[in-house]
């Protein structure tokens, strides 16, 4: 069983309290993108398994060694195994997978199954997970199911995402039972692209500004 808050990952996500979510279309970016994050000291990254490139870009951000990289979407055995040998050092699935969680716990490696509902956690919880995606939020109910599904889970931690942008983030994240949020508002390659990175850099600035009070 996975002693799930106690591995060190969740504590680095709990103080830093975003998680970019980050498609990769052109591998160009990805010095720009480790350059904004770092400036900003926002050392997590979770690739999704959008494109043909995710697998390489997680092997070269995880190379460089500046950020603690991670594979989202992640759907299948496949895919988890492609993203731990290219050396991501956590999962996101946006549903439970179970040959994904069996994969990752067996390896010590956190694993954020999608959840939606009682049944979903429930089933997390099975595993020894403790902190699960709650995913779509904006759909499932946002802050208000969140809280509703505290009550009974009460020693489970939420990150959640889907919908999550500038305006709504910080609602989330003044709730105790939320980790952090994740999702692409965070920073994009549209964003990166823009002016050399500048308005990537301001925009993520603001948001970890934000999140300090
Ligand atoms: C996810 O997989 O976490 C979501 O697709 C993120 O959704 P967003 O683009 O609304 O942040």
């Amino acid at each position: 069983m996975l002693a799930n808050m106690d591995h060190e990952l969740y504590q680095q996500l709990a103080e830093v309290k975003l998680l970019p979510l980050y498609t990769v279309t052109d591998l160009d970016c990805l010095d720009k993108l480790e350059e904004v994050l770092v400036k900003n000291d926002v050392r997590f990254i979770e690739v999704a398994f959008r494109s043909d490139l995710a697998a390489e870009a997680i092997k070269r951000l995880a190379v460089s060694g500046e950020l603690i990289v991670g594979a989202g979407t992640v759907r299948t055995l496949a895919e988890a195994k492609v993203a731990l040998e290219n050396g991501a050092k956590f999962v996101v699935s946006p549903a439970i997978v179970p040959e994904v969680i069996d994969y990752c716990i067996e390896r010590d490696v956190p694993v954020f199954p999608g959840t939606a509902t009682p049944g979903d956690i429930q089933r997390a919880m099975e595993y020894g997970i403790n902190v699960v995606k709650f995913f779509p939020a904006d759909i499932y109910g946002g802050l208000k199911a969140i809280k509703a599904l505290s009550g009974p889970f009460y020693d489970v931690k939420f990150l959640p995402t889907g919908g999550i942008n500038q305006e709504n983030f910080m609602e989330y994240l003044e709730n105790d039972h939320i980790i952090g949020v994740g999702g692409s508002f965070i920073i994009s390659e549209a964003l990166l692209k823009k002016d050399d990175g500048k308005s990537a850099d301001e925009n993520l600035r603001e948001l970890v500004a934000r999140t300090k009070g």
